[in-house]
């Protein structure tokens, strides 16, 4: 028997369909459907119709809004750590008062005090930790998520960390996508660069292939994680063995997104420091632009050039980063809302960043968008226009959440 359900009524469904993957939108091309709603089937949207017509279906169970809401559909958080132990509040304030992310990490502090932290905690605290801010995504609406490694930087925890990456996404609603970034900085154990990145190709990536534990490969390339030079061998090899390129790129300097754009990376992430140069490289090759502007409020950072790079013809992606470090925030709506002020774009062109084409960075073909087929991950806000979500920065949160067609429970 298959389980239909009629959804509504909502006072405005932004579908997001027939949009450009790619370059600016305006908000009149928004397709906006008033006072209409959604029929499911089995967890995926079977049609989109006016109530009218919806409210005289009999013998079909329907779930009635009773709020003036509008429908989205469900957030897609494309570049996310959230996988972490321990907190790094002392780096925090060490940064407000002066000292920079690249000097705390000198001094041992940064992404190396996770790393040990991140070792020294179980499998079960791990994944309470990844569970509690998985709740807190899906309340806020965020209904997939992409998760990297990259605590671990060894064989073990980094395994330890995609494990429960793979259990937490078979446990809880949301979905989780992972990917591997042992590549994050050298760990303690190395001298060489160049070996730690032998070592994992060596003793980390088939291992990741026999599990099934991603398909992604991530790299940070830095003048405190890794060079350029280092990380085209290493993402070739990855790449040579099927594994997708997806590159932290451009944060304080620029030079990975040349690499992103010649060794074909699905998309350079970060790119605060990205120039004109940079952001034609990565149109013209088609290297999806995904930009962080909660690692920018959390260290105090210019955003990355979104408007610019939209305007190239760039598809522009927007995550949270969630992480202990730059960006321990999390609040993707409201990062997503305070980057289109800085950086002025339409809501159409933020909306677009945060549903179907995340999805499409993340080569989720089945959902991002309200229409036939597509699974019912939708999200819906307490207003009648859809203005009011980003107008308020984050503050008018959903209050009704359907995942795979189901209602998620709000505390
Ligand atoms: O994307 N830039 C490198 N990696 C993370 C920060 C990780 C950390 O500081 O723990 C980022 O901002
Ligand atoms: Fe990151």
């Amino acid at each position: 028997m298959k389980d239909k359900t009629i959804i509504g009524p909502f006072k405005q469904v932004i579908t997001m369909a027939d949009l450009p993957l790619e370059g600016p939108i305006n908000d009149a091309a928004l397709p906006v459907r008033e006072n209409a709603g959604v029929v499911c089937v089995d967890g995926r949207i079977e049609e989109i119709k006016p109530w009218q017509e919806l409210e005289k279906e009999k013998g079909i169970e329907k779930e009635i809004i009773n709020e003036p809401c509008v429908l989205l559909p469900g957030f897609i958080d494309s570049h996310t750590h959230m996988c972490y132990a321990g907190s790094r509040a002392r780096d925090y304030a060490l940064r407000t008062a002066g000292v920079s992310y690249l000097e705390i990490a000198k001094q041992g502090g940064g992404i190396l005090d996770t790393v040990r932290k991140t070792r020294e905690a179980s499998k079960e605290e791990l994944k309470e930790n990844l569970k509690m801010r998985v709740q807190a995504h899906l309340q806020r609406g965020v209904t997939t998520s992409e998760v990297k490694s990259g605590y671990g930087l060894n064989v073990s925890d980094e395994l330890k960390m995609l494990r429960v990456i793979k259990e937490v996404n078979q446990e809880e609603k949301l979905d989780l996508v992972p990917t591997c970034l042992a590549a994050h900085t050298l760990p303690p154990e190395f001298s060489n660069h160049k070996e730690y990145l032998e070592y994992l190709v060596k003793e980390l990536l088939p291992k990741i292939k026999e599990e099934a534990l991603a398909q992604r490969i991530d790299i940070f390339v830095e003048e405190s994680a890794f060079s350029a030079a280092d990380a085209n061998d290493y993402l070739e090899k990855a790449k040579s063995m099927g594994f997708d390129i997806i590159i932290h790129a451009d944060q304080f300097s620029t030079g990975a997104s040349s690499l992103a754009s010649k060794i074909g990376a699905l998309s350079a992430e970060h790119l605060e420091a990205s120039t004109d140069k940079e952001i034609k490289l990565l149109a013209k090759h088609h290297v999806v632009a995904n930009v962080l502007p909660g690692a920018s409020l959390g260290l105090g950072m210019g955003f990355a050039p979104a408007r610019k790079l939209l305007d190239e013809g760039c598809c522009v992606v927007i995550s949270s980063d969630w992480n202990p470090g730059s960006a321990p925030m999390g609040d993707l709506l409201t990062q997503a809302a305070i980057l289109g002020a800085y950086e002025k774009l339409s809501a159409a062109e933020i909306f677009a960043g945060l549903t179907f084409r995340a999805a499409n960075v993340l080569k989720l073909n089945d959902r991002g968008i309200l229409a036939k087929g597509m699974l019912a991950d939708m999200i819906a806000f307490p207003t009648s226009d859809y203005r009011d979500i980003l107008y308020h920065q984050g503050q008018l949160g959903p209050v009704l959440i359907w995942k795979k067609g189901v209602a998620c429970c709000l505390p």
